[in-house]
């Protein structure tokens, strides 16, 4: 389940409930997919053949599908990070920018853990993400993506159109790191 770091205050939120409503607020989209739907040998692996990703996206098939239909997405993917990833260092220094899109950033967290950054209406808020969670970050809205201490993850991720799907620098003032 998702918890949330107000980064002006260090508050937190962890309570199922608020999460939800905080997101709902910030006009974040957050939901939920079964985990348990998933077999043992797709299940805490960082090093996926095209097959495997395939095999994953086909499971959570409905899931895909319900959320392309609400919100206009039309293909979809999965990334894998992990340590095995080539230049997993220098990917995360360029992520860990704020930037923004001029679609909605939406991730399906099936492995591991990450952490939005979004500009809410009182400030930065991390989000931290794990297995089974799911978010779209708004169009135009400053934020970034990093992950956590076990630098590992899986996600699903929806576009209206990938090839659109570029990072605009953001400068803000009001960013501390
Ligand atoms: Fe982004």
């Amino acid at each position: 389940m998702a918890t949330i770091r107000m980064r002006n205050t260090n508050k937190r939120l962890t309570q199922e409930q608020e999460v939800q409503s905080f997101l709902d607020e910030q006009g974040v989209l957050y939901e939920h997919w079964d985990m348990e739907k998933l077999p043992n040998d797709l299940r805490d692996i960082f090093l996926l053949s095209d097959e495997k990703k395939q095999e994953i996206l086909s499971i959570f098939d409905s899931e895909v599908s319900s959320l392309a239909k609400r919100r206009g997405y039309k293909e979809w993917d999965i990334v894998a990070l992990s340590d095995a990833t080539p230049n997993l260092d220098e990917l995360l220094k360029k992520f860990e920018q704020v930037h923004v899109h001029t679609e909605d950033e939406v991730r399906a967290i099936t492995a591991g853990n990450g952490i939005f950054t979004i500009k809410g209406d009182s400030g930065y808020f991390d989000v931290e993400l794990s297995a089974g969670d799911v978010i779209s970050v708004p169009v135009n809205i400053p934020h970034f993506f990093t992950l956590m201490e076990n630098r590992q993850v899986v996600a699903v991720r929806l576009f209206i159109d990938a090839s659109g799907w570029v990072a605009h620098l953001y400068e803000d003032p009001d960013f501390k790191s």
